[in-house]
């Protein structure tokens, strides 16, 4: 069986101070109402990663990053390198999210750059993917997805696709209420799993979880995450209230 996961990106929102009281309310609820190993991830912006590192070691969540620098080290000021997310004790890092790919112009070739030096410094990668509206309006998502796939992941080997989880994120669907249907992510996953069985085999693709991204929230997580092959969420606006994500988690 493969892992089910919600993970929640926390985007550029919350302080030291709310985001590492959150964090250690999330930790509690979590402690007293434990998931299942491995389920639950939190992503929070860098400056939260050490403090929360520290608050969730005894305790029943993963912790990850929302970007790393394309480069291991150096002279790239402002930048922060994989290995230093890692040495906080955070385990995963989001890349290639639609938010760095068109805010920061962010392609296939450095996303695939990314992931190969997060992999190599230890971190599990939530690998992220999606078409935005224009294209699903003409009929090429499924194009947009495959191409993202092949250029951004499907360089690495198979020893190293352990270490991946992938995020479908609609881009029309992501902080605008609008949710792909359970039969479009349904749809879309299927296709996913489809191209990695063809390019790594069936078992790689039956163990890859595949995570629904988009307005994912608590009266329409539970429908979403029932399709076979949507694998959980990765949450955005809802998992900065502890009610809401908690619930989404109880989804699964
Ligand atoms: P929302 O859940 O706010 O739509 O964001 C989804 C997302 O981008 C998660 O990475």
């Amino acid at each position: 069986m493969r892992k089910k996961i919600v993970a929640g990106n926390w985007k550029m929102n919350m302080d030291l101070e709310e985001g590492l009281k959150f964090v250690g309310s999330i930790d509690k609820y979590f402690k007293e109402n434990p998931p299942e190993k491995g389920s639950v991830i939190l992503c929070t912006p860098f400056i939260h990663l050490a403090g929360a590192a520290q608050i969730l070691k005894q305790g029943k969540i993963s912790l990850g990053a929302q970007n790393c620098a394309s480069e291991a080290s150096g002279a790239y000021t402002g930048e922060v390198s994989a290995w230093m997310i890692r040495s906080t004790g955070a385990e995963y890092v989001i890349i290639g999210h639609s938010e760095r790919r068109s805010y920061y112009n962010e392609d296939d070739k450095l996303i695939n750059k990314k992931t190969l030096l997060a992999i190599n410094s230890g971190l599990k990668v939530i690998f992220c993917i999606g078409e935005v509206l224009a294209e699903r309006e003409s009929d090429k998502h499924f194009l947009i997805v495959r191409r993202q796939l092949e250029e951004g992941l499907f360089t690495l080997s198979p020893e190293q696709m352990d270490m991946i989880v992938i995020a479908y994120e609609p881009v029309w669907a992501i902080g605008t209420g609008l949710t792909a249907s359970p039969d479009q992510a349904q749809e879309m996953h299927k296709y996913i799993r489809d191209l990695i069985k063809e390019k790594y085999g069936s078992d790689c693709a039956k163990k890859m979880p595949i995570l629904y991204g988009g307005s994912c929230k608590p009266s329409n997580a539970a429908e979403i995450f029932s399709k076979p092959d949507v694998d959980g969420g990765l949450i955005g606006g809802a998992a900065l209230k502890k009610e809401d994500f908690t619930a989404i988690v109880e989804a699964l």
